[in-house]
């Protein structure tokens, strides 16, 4: 169906994926112009093999399984026919009354920020391909405010020499964000708590800025652990010995289940160039720089603070494209060629949020600090 929220422009199924569905015998329904908004055009969905239908009801109409982007509103969850079964974010780790509509329409929902971090669930994973989308824009994006080339340029008018980014956290976006400010010729370095990046960071042809942090800032499933005051010091001593000489900043660090750490103060941006950009992807969760309001972007001593809130939804195309991979790989999974599902696999254990009338993950509604123990 449609994506109501003012900034999404993507959509849950798109043609090459719809294959994936038609080789395992489904029938798919679209919502006239569902597609309009990531370039997918209603023939487009016709020539897979999809039906598409005008209006959202009529689209839901006696459907067994919806796939969406976002959460869904409330007068969406009251659309969602009785019973069946929805697959889409749904911020499970923050309590909401949605969630509860839900269950009270006995609808068995699927939570794809859930989908465990294991071998066997890659391709399925929908929080890594939407951060490569997000770490590659977030570059784009800061390029672009910055007042100078990224490059180096030789030049009849002059030599311009290359700007220099900071990518802090490297995690998917991270790499993602290294690999393309390295494409537009910046010189990078990046700084990230797991020491086991540093290669991975070196390997894309970028510093690694190492902190003497004690061991345990990593837990045993590869996640960042939130820092003792008195490491949170000495990362945050390193950053800003290195940021006054940088023209761009991407930050990206994340504790799952908890506040963004803030990595960027107001004097750091203080010590910074005018015409130098932030873009922090942490802006959701509370934001890396003090100065980041989600969804603006605020100038300070002539710094751009970026705060971008849905950067998928930038790249609305390809974005689409690898959640609705995920997604197929995801319902395929779940679902076997009769429609039945198994409750024990540990993938469809793990996202299932709603079912039989009950909120059944006990990490939906979870307080923050609950979530991010589950997490470990
Ligand atoms: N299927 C899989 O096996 C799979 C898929 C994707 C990611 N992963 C793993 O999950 C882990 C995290 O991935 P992610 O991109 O979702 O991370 P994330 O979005 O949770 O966090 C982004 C990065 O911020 C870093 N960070 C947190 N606190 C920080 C601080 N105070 N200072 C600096 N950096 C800080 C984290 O270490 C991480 O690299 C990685 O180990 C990754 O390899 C596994």
């Amino acid at each position: 169906m449609t994506e109501t929220r003012a900034d999404e422009r993507r959509v849950a199924l798109a043609p090459a994926a719809a294959r994936e569905y038609k080789k395992r015998g489904w029938e798919l329904r679209v919502q006239a112009g569902a597609g309009t908004g990531a370039s997918f055009a209603d023939d487009d969905f016709r020539e897979a093999g999809v039906e598409v239908v005008a209006g959202r009801d009529p689209t839901l109409e006696g459907a067994n399984v919806v796939l969406k982007v976002q959460p869904p509103s409330m007068e969406e969850v009251s659309a969602l026919p009785r019973g069946c079964a929805l697959v889409c974010h749904l911020n499970p780790l923050s309590p909401s009354a949605e969630i509860a509509a839900l269950a009270e329409r006995n609808v068995t929902s699927y939570a794809v920020e859930l989908v465990p971090r294991i071998t066997r669930a890659q391709k399925m994973d929908v929080l890594s391909s939407q951060a490569t989308v997000a770490g590659y824009k977030a570059v784009l994006q800061g390029a672009d405010a910055v007042t100078r080339f990224l490059p180096m340029l030789t030049t009849a008018a002059g030599t311009v020499r290359p700007a220099k980014a900071m990518i802090l956290g490297a995690g998917v976006a991270g790499l993602q964000a290294i690999a393309t400010a390295r494409r537009l010729g910046a010189v990078v370095s990046a700084f990230d708590i797991r020491p086991a990046v540093k290669e991975q960071v070196q390997s894309l042809g970028a510093k690694f800025l190492e902190a003497e942090l004690d061991e345990g800032a990593e837990d045993e499933g590869g996640y960042a652990k939130a820092l003792s005051e008195e490491q949170h010091q000495r990362e945050l001593e390193l950053i800003a010995a290195h940021i006054r000489e940088m023209d761009l900043v991407i930050s990206t660090a994340q504790i799952p289940g908890r506040p963004a750490p803030v990595l960027v103060t107001k004097e750091m941006v203080e010590s910074m160039r005018a015409g130098s950009a932030i873009v922090d992807l942490a802006s959701e969760s509370g934001g890396n720089c003090e100065l980041t309001s989600a969804g603006e972007t605020v100038f300070h001593h002539g710094v751009a603070v970026m705060g971008p809130s849905n950067l998928p939804a930038e790249l609305p195309f390809h974005a689409s494209e690898m959640y609705a991979r995920n997604l197929a790989a995801f319902v395929c999974h779940l679902f076997d060629d009769e429609g039945r599902t198994n409750p024990e696999d540990e993938i469809t254990a793990a996202t299932c949020v709603t079912r039989d009338g009950e909120v059944v993950n006990e990490r939906a509604g979870a307080t923050p600090a609950g979530a991010a123990e589950q997490q470990r």
